[in-house]
């Protein structure tokens, strides 16, 4: 190529170029070691003396024209090159959003922390027992020896004649007064019971309660009651009122069933508490004194009260649920209703 058409070339071949790597050969093929312009540098040894100023001057002229237009050249490829990017990278802020299907807390498990929350707020802790249990904890250190009639009152699936499936949460009881050694306690115990029952709205073989126990010096009923109180209005709502009605438990002496004010008509009589005002909510207790000795406790140094809940009849109760079967089926329009809930 002839030096005076160099530049023109260059130019057609620079703007030619589409991408920055084009561009790089480009640079290599004419401004490079081995490059066309370096070689006409070499040329210059064969010229004489007058001509090699000159024609070294119109070399740089060159080299320094082809210089600045691929500086140029790069700048735009460059510029091309991250709006391309930005174009491909553009985020649509109107189109929807992906959907995320995050499950639900299922409703009892919103029961049972709200009460948890309760709890562990008044310096209980947490206990847990086995649901496969002997029946050493689920009924003979409970005060229900073999042959008790009030075992009738909880039909046992029995697994052989010393295990069963536990049919409530009061065997943690026992456990835990048996790991305690006559010190003082404070727990509750949430968690799954099972009964011989036929399924219908109301019964359920499998349901889940929340036990509670605390002994200690001087603990009374009047303790109990304002436990409860407070259970009452952490579930039910701040204005409900409790009373205690006298019943019977083998574990507890005396035994209480204990009604909350009715949370529809504020008492006044309504269907749901059935025109009394008050609805049962669970049973509880002082720990009979047989109890407290077969576990090792000393009735006279150590007393407290006990009580169970029944987490299906509270959230039923609490969210007016007729079936306590929609809790074990799945459904999920059902559950989906307590998104949020909490
Ligand atoms: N275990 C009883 C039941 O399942 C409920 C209960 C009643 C538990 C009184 C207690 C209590 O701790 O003191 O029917």
């Amino acid at each position: 190529m002839e030096l005076e058409n160099v530049e023109k070339v260059a130019s057609e071949e620079i703007d030619a170029c589409e991408n920055l790597d084009q561009l790089n050969e480009t640079r290599v093929k004419y401004l490079g070691k081995k490059g066309l312009i370096q070689g006409f540098m070499g040329r210059m040894r064969d010229l004489s003396n007058e001509e090699r100023p000159k024609f070294g001057a119109l070399v740089n002229k060159i080299k320094s024209a082809v210089e600045e237009k691929i500086r140029i050249a790069q700048e735009k490829l460059e510029e091309m090159k991250i709006n391309k990017k930005l174009e491909s990278e553009a985020i649509d802020v109107t189109l929807p959003g992906y959907k995320f299907n995050t499950g639900v807390i299922h409703p009892l498990m919103q029961t049972i922390e709200e009460i948890e929350d309760l709890f562990i707020g008044m310096g209980y802790e947490i206990a847990e027992g086995p649901e496969v249990e002997e029946d050493l904890y689920n009924f003979e250190l409970l005060n229900l020896p073999k042959d008790h009639p009030a075992r009738d009152m909880q039909d046992t699936f029995y697994i052989n004649p010393n295990t069963l499936l536990r049919t409530h949460t009061s065997p943690v009881q026992a456990r835990t007064m048996q790991a305690k050694k006559g010190e003082p306690i404070k727990v509750i115990c949430p968690g799954k019971v099972y009964r011989r029952d036929d399924d219908d709205a109301t019964h359920s073989h499998q349901f889940m309660q929340v036990e509670g126990l605390v002994l200690g010096k001087d603990i009374s009923l009047a303790d109990l009651k304002g436990t409860l109180h407070e259970v009452a209005k952490k579930v039910f709502g701040d204005e409900r009122t409790i009373r205690l009605r006298p019943s019977f438990f083998p574990f507890t002496e005396p035994s209480v069933e204990v009604d909350v004010s009715c949370f529809k008509c504020n008492g006044k009589g309504c269907p749901i508490c059935k025109n009394s005002g008050w609805i049962e909510v669970l049973g509880a207790g002082m720990v009979n004194n047989n109890v407290l000795k077969m576990n090792g406790y000393d009735p006279e140094k150590i007393q407290g009260f006990a009580f169970g809940i029944g987490v299906e009849r509270f959230t039923m109760l609490k969210y007016g649920i007729e079936d306590i079967r929609n809790f074990y089926m799945n459904d999920q329009k059902f559950l989906n209703q307590f998104k949020g809930v909490k």
